[in-house]
């Protein structure tokens, strides 16, 4: 089964559970592999790229045992450095891999799918920074081989805040002789996230969150056990489910912390929020107002990762909203999408404008990535009739189970 079957027009009015972040999981994955021994991992999601990360790990001589939500990875021997290209080129989060195995064993041979739907991806700046610690690249078409006969700190600028990028050097840095400093780095949760892992471990870094990190590298990493922090992107998913249909959604376990910015733009749209801990109660009634304008940003900007769920909010709200992605120069995917379902969407280069209609018509329409699909199953559960959202294995990357989740909150939704 590859679809999912929406039934549209149910208000939804319940309580969730929200899962451990992917963002979060698939760096602390690789950065196990500096330490000698065990590393287990509690409320760790079931997604799909998890499961390839974990793959990539075993091939690399890890013992994983999995047990529901904890994972325990044994990274006492590694045996492998080259990673084939049928092993890497399903996900781009294999190039996670590139600082770990250079801090582990000083090389790498891996392969890099490239582009995806959303854009170039390319790795530049990844090579650019770690070439400043030592390390040499070859790379041809899309092999990457690196390796560096003395891993040493060195000074570090981003050109731009690339989170994959500073979680490469972060790894690459934390073994490495001496001391890194980077500037104009990533502040996303997902780097003070790896920061707090590896620290926890031994590790000497300074200013996680801010825009310059200081390693200094220490001999050996100890074996720690930790918790996942919840996924601010899979919440945001939900409270806009309730938005969309008018409906009163609680979240439990949400990271409430890294969600100011969207708790702003949703009460510009009208609704009201109230929060208490860890926990969120949305109330839809009065939503959804479109607003002037919505830009997409690095942290704590507006996350490019809810660009297309809330371009799906938008086509049924009162009035035009421009979305500007400033992030991916691909992510407009899902236009083409929405509008088969009757939505009125413009774009011009990296802006779309959406004026929104009073319903969507339910029909059938293709996945062509992650949070593109999400979006498609909140547009959905929003529609008249039944919407079928294809290529359901492309939500499956990010989302444990966004059936059960969504029925949880009283949609009518299943697996076809
Ligand atoms: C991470 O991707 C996330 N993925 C993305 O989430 C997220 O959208 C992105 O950060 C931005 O927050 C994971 O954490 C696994 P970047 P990453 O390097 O590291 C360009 C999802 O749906 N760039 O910050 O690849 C790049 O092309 C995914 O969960 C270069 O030009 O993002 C992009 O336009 C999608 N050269 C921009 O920078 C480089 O060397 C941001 O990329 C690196 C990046």
């Amino acid at each position: 089964m590859d679809a999912i079957s929406i039934c549209g027009g149910n208000t939804l009015c319940g309580e969730v559970k929200i899962q451990g972040s992917k963002n979060g999981t698939l760096p602390l994955l690789a950065a196990s592999v500096l330490i000698k021994g065990k590393t287990v991992l509690e409320n760790c999601p079931r997604i799909t790229d998890v499961d390839h990360m974990i793959k990539l790990l075993e091939y690399a001589g890890c013992k994983i045992t999995r047990n529901n939500r904890s994972v325990e990875i044994d990274a006492s021997h590694i045996s492998q450095t080259d990673f084939p290209k049928e092993h890497t080129g399903v996900m781009r989060s294999s190039i996670m891999l590139l600082g770990a195995m250079l801090g582990r064993a000083g090389e790498i041979r891996t392969f890099y799918p490239g582009g995806c739907v959303i854009g170039e991806r390319p790795i530049d700046m990844h090579m650019e920074a770690l070439s400043q610690m030592g390390v040499e690249f070859t790379d041809s078409d899309s092999e990457v081989l690196a390796h560096a006969k003395d891993l040493h700190g060195g000074k570090v600028k981003l050109s731009f805040p690339s989170v994959g990028a500073t979680e490469n050097v972060i790894l690459t840095a934390v073994l490495a002789e001496g001391v890194t400093q980077i500037e104009g780095c990533a502040r996303e949760p997902e780097i003070v996230e790896l920061c707090t892992f590896l620290n926890k471990a031994g590790a000497k870094i300074e200013g996680a969150g801010e825009s310059r990190i200081r390693i200094t590298g220490v001999k050996k990493l100890q074996e720690i056990c930790y918790r996942i922090m919840p996924d601010r992107i899979v919440a945001g998913t939900y409270l806009l489910a309730g938005v969309m249909t008018k409906g009163i959604v609680v979240l439990n376990k949400a990271p409430v912390d890294q969600m100011q910015e969207l708790f702003r733009v949703l009460q510009l749209m009208g609704a009201d929020i109230v929060i208490a801990g860890d926990w969120v109660c949305i109330n839809g009634e009065h939503a959804c107002k479109s607003i002037p304008a919505l830009k997409t940003s690095v942290y704590p900007g507006f996350p490019t990762d809810l660009q297309s769920a809330f371009m799906a909010a938008f086509s049924i709200a009162e009035g035009c909203t421009i979305i500007e992605e400033n992030i991916f120069e691909n992510r407009f995917k899902i236009v083409s999408e929405l509008s088969k379902m009757g939505a009125d969407v413009r774009i011009c280069d990296n802006r779309a404008m959406i004026c929104g209609v009073d319903s969507l018509k339910g029909c059938t329409v293709e996945a062509m990535e992650l949070r593109g699909g999400a979006a498609l199953v909140l547009a959905g559960l929003a529609a008249s009739g039944t919407t079928l959202v294809e290529n359901k294995h492309f939500i499956d990357r990010g989302y444990e189970d966004i059936g059960r989740d969504l029925r949880a909150l009283g949609a009518n939704i299943r697996y076809v």
